[in-house]
């Protein structure tokens, strides 16, 4: 395909990059800054543009802008390229469809390509797409071209309803940010134990594949699980004696793995 993004940031970067890898074409990238811009367009010997000007003909855009301002910048690119586009989709998992709506209004398929994968730079990101999903949230045709796109990418599309978004988007969330915000707490607590935080890797490692290769509840071990609350409550006391600012969130994220196996007790017995 012929594709011109707008927002040369890590996601769509990391995007055209693998779009590139794939025998994609770049063919414009239009940014806010002229630097960044040119350098980015450099990279795919795609033309740079200001956003706002004139699109050249492509089939996809790609408006992968922070979340907060794809409205505005398909209002503003949406006069220059609604003619010359066949589709654009932006990359947010949780922005609704209808950010874009200024291009449907003029005939042009409007739809969102989410990677449900981190990309904290392009170059990382182009690395980890391969393998990773991908939500399609799109009517047909432009639903097909955007399975297509994923799969000649190596990544694996699924159809998202735009009304399932906030919860498919607090679903990832959960999934990457959570288990980080208890790795940051380990790591303190085990500095504290002078224990290597390096010296988790295998456990956490084997309780991710654990969850995965059966399911997250059946993973979960440990006194919580095991209904061992004297144990519990030691840990407590040493989580308030030796990082007390962790201790609310030791306590909480106690709290809520109890909900959990009570939860899943309760489902059991059902
Ligand atoms: N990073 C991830 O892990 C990830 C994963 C999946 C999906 N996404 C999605 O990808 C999209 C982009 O996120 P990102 O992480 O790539 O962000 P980013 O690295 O901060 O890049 C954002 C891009 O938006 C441009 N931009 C910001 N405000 C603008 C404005 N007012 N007008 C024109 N351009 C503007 C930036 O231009 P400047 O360079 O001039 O600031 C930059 O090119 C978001 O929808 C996000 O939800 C991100």
């Amino acid at each position: 395909m012929r594709l011109a993004l707008a927002g040369p940031g890590r996601a769509g970067r990391a995007v055209a990059i693998a779009a590139n890898g794939a025998g994609h074409e770049i063919v414009a990238v239009a940014g806010r800054d002229a630097a960044r811009t040119s350098a980015a367009a450099g990279q795919f010997e795609a033309v740079p543009l200001a956003i706002g000007e004139p699109i050249p003909p492509v089939d996809l855009v790609i408006v992968a802008v922070r979340d907060d301002v794809i409205a505005t910048v398909a209002g503003q690119i949406a006069p220059v390229a609604r003619n010359a586009a066949a589709g654009v989709v932006h990359l947010s998992g949780a922005v609704h469809v209808d950010a874009l709506s200024a291009f449907g209004d003029h005939g042009v398929g409007i739809g969102s390509f989410h990677p449900l994968q981190t990309i904290p730079t392009p170059a990382l990101g182009a690395r980890r797409l391969p393998g990773s999903w991908v939500a399609v949230t799109a009517e047909e045709p432009l639903r097909s071209t955007l399975h297509g796109f994923a799969r000649s990418m190596g990544c694996h599309p699924f159809d998202l309803a735009d009304s399932d978004r906030t919860t498919y988007h607090a679903a990832a969330a959960a999934a990457a940010n959570f288990p980080v915000a208890a790795l940051v707490m380990a790591q303190r607590l085990f500095e504290r134990a002078g224990v290597p935080f390096e010296a988790a890797r295998p456990l956490v490692e084997a309780v991710i594949a654990n969850a995965f290769d059966t399911t997250p509840r059946a993973s979960l071990t440990g006194p919580i699980a095991r209904g061992d609350t004297g144990t519990v409550e030691a840990q407590r006391a040493a989580v308030l004696a030796a990082a007390p600012d962790f201790a609310p969130a030791f306590d909480s994220m106690a709290e809520a793995t109890s909900t959990i196996v009570g939860a899943s007790q309760d489902q059991e017995q059902r």
